[in-house]
Formats: structure tokens, sequence, C-alpha cells
């Protein structure tokens, strides 16, 4: 249901339970966050991965305790809350489940509307908490552990997915390599902090679908490439080099991302680029996508680094402007697992 814009100031309670983080955020709607709490699970661990079952029962033990933590610590009440915001896709289908059912129960007991929000958009949206004047068109790389995709974004209900990874996403990349080298999970913050002190051209790794006007990506074949480059090493060798073999992972990562960006801003004559997801993180992605933003004219824009990985807070910015216009879902409302940025 879409009907005339709201104005007035209001709060949003929004949950994220898409994948191995419960979180619980309140935020205003002048996207001033006004808690965000985070429940890393370290469960997954000792499994190298996320464990979904595992996830789902974690949401489930947090989020009541989440979500009072959030409010005392906000010295609200649940009175004082106008509209319930969650994630409802792309994720694992039982953790987003544990989200969606927990919302809905909340908005029914309250009376208060609840507002459906696709993950990737909330990554998108995350930016807007830094900057809460920032508007669209922009070109927006969205890149997590889960997703690689390039949006020509117009607007909420009007955007263009330009190019999407065909296999592995650019953050499963870096997770899989860092894995390969025995250092723990996640892997991309591991090899961003490792690689500072290596040298990106100490090995070539390929640059897949390098080819004019194709804004695709792929890292499977890059991934098998580093595990060949690997399995032809001794260790000694790989245990005295890892800061150099860090370093040119991270940079054949951060060239496909880069110059694909560049490439399709350029020809669409972007004038904003902005990063969003996990990966964004990334420092090196930072500084080489505003350098070369900076060539082409373009303003850069990334989230501040507390909500480049999955957080509530990101799913009320993008629940704000949806409350403004009364588009609500109603109780019938179910997650589901599609991939990627759609409109809900
Ligand atoms: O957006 P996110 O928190 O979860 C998903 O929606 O997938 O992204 C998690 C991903 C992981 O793959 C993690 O390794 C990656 O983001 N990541 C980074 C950095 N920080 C997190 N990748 C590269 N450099 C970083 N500094
Ligand atoms: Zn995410």
């Amino acid at each position: 249901m879409i009907s005339s814009e709201k104005t007035k100031q209001f709060k949003i309670l929004a949950f994220e339970t898409s994948c191995d983080d419960t979180s619980v955020a309140i935020i205003n709607s002048d996207f001033k966050v006004i808690v965000n709490l985070i429940s890393s699970q370290t469960t997954h661990k000792d499994f190298g991965g996320v464990v979904p079952e595992l996830a789902s029962r974690l949401h489930l033990k947090n989020i009541m305790q989440l979500t009072q933590a959030a409010l005392t610590n906000a010295e609200l009440s649940f009175e004082d809350i106008d509209g319930i915001a969650v994630s409802v896709n792309p994720g694992l289908i039982g953790a987003l489940l544990v989200g969606v059912s927990f919302a809905k129960s909340l908005a029914y007991g309250l009376g208060k509307p609840v507002i459906a929000v696709n993950h990737m958009l909330g990554h998108i949206y995350a930016n807007r908490i830094e900057n809460p004047d920032l508007k669209p068109p922009y070109l927006a790389l969205v890149v997590s552990g889960g997703h690689t995709e390039l949006v020509d974004f117009k607007s909420m209900n009007d955007f263009k997915v330009i190019g999407k990874t065909r296999d592995d996403a650019a953050g499963e990349a870096f997770d899989k390599v860092s894995k390969l080298l025995g250092l723990g999970y996640p892997g991309g913050p591991i090899i961003d902090k490792i690689a500072k002190n290596g040298n990106p051209d100490f090995h070539q790794f390929p640059r897949a679908l390098n080819r004019k006007d194709n804004y695709d990506f792929s890292f499977s074949g890059f991934k098998t490439s580093v595990r060949n480059y690997l399995a032809s090493k001794n260790d000694e060798f790989i245990q005295e080099h890892i800061a150099d073999i860090a370093a040119s992972v991270q940079q054949a990562i951060v060239d496909s991302l880069v110059s694909k960006t560049i490439a399709f801003a350029k020809k669409s004559d972007a004038k904003i680029i902005i990063v969003a997801g996990g990966v964004s993180a990334n420092s090196l992605l930072r500084n080489e996508i505003s350098e070369k933003g900076r060539d082409i004219g373009a303003n850069i824009f990334f989230p501040a680094l507390e909500y480049c990985m999955d957080n509530a807070a990101m799913i009320g910015a993008a629940a704000i402007e949806k409350y403004q216009k009364n588009d609500f879902a109603d109780l019938s409302l179910n997650a589901f697992s599609t991939k990627g940025i759609r409109i809900l």
C-alpha cells in the first residue's frame, strides 16, 4: 500500500538476521542511528563457514535480549517506535525467518507497521547514515560475502543490475583464499591487514572477464589459480611470503572490482559512485576507487566502517523512505532466499 508521504519525525526499530549476525537497531527519520547492536556468532569458526541451522538457533536465542538491550540503551520503550523494519531477502532462509517472524509478531502485538527490506538495498542505504543528503542517481558497487553487483541506481523502485558475479562473490574470494592460507574466517579483514606489509606485484593472479563492455565478475578461476600457486610452493616459502601473497591476492580482486566499476561509470557518465557491503571496508578498494573515481570526475562514497558489515542500522536506513511513502508489508510477509537486489 503506497499513499501520501509522511513528513513528521519518526523512529524505526530494525532487525537483521540474514546470515551470522543478529542485529537490532533504532534509527530516526534523519538517518541518525540511536542504537545499533550486533551479536556476531562465533560458533561457526570451528566449522570454517556459517552453519545455517546453528545460525537460526542463535538468532532465536539472541533476538529478544538484543531488542530489550537496544530499547534500554536508547532509553526508549516500544511505544516510542513508529515502524518495524526487517531484512526479508537474500540470505539463509532459516536465519531470515527468525527476524521476519519476530518483526511481524512485534508489529501485530504493538499495532505498528512492518517494512520489508531487501538486504542488498540495506547495504546501499548504509551510505545515507554518514551522508543523509546523498540521493540517487548513482552507480553502486555492492560487494559482500554472498554478492557482487554493479547497480545503476535511480531509485528504490528503479534500478538496473549492470553486472554481477558469475560464480563466487568478492567477499567469498577473500574468505576462500584466507582459508587456503590457513588464516581464518572472515578472510577479508585478515588479508586486508596482512597485505599492508606485502608487495602487491609479487605474483600476478588472473583478472577474469577483462574485456571491454563486460561488466560481470568472476572469481572462481582466480581462486583455482591461487590454490594451484600455493600447491606449487612449500610451506616455508608461503610463510616467508605470506604478506606478499596476501597483497597480490587483494590487488587482483580489487583490480577486477575497480576496473569494471570505473569503466561503466565512464560510459554512463556517472557523477556519483557508492560502494557498499562488507568488502567496502577494504582499504585498498577504498583508496583505488577514490583515486580512479576522482580521475573521471565522480564523487565516491563508502559507508562508515561500522556500517559496512551486516547490521540492522542499514536496514532501518533503507526503511525510512518506505515508511514515508506508507509502503508497508502485511502480516502475510514471508522471508525468501533468492539472491540479489530486488524491489520488494
Ligand atoms: O556484507 P557482509 O557483512 O555479509 C554479507 O552480506 O555477505 O560481508 C561479509 C564479507 C566477508 O566475505 C568478509 O570477508 C568481507 O565482507 N570483508 C572484507 C573486509 N571486511 C569484511 N573483505 C575485504 N576487506 C575487508 N576489510
Ligand atoms: Zn550483507
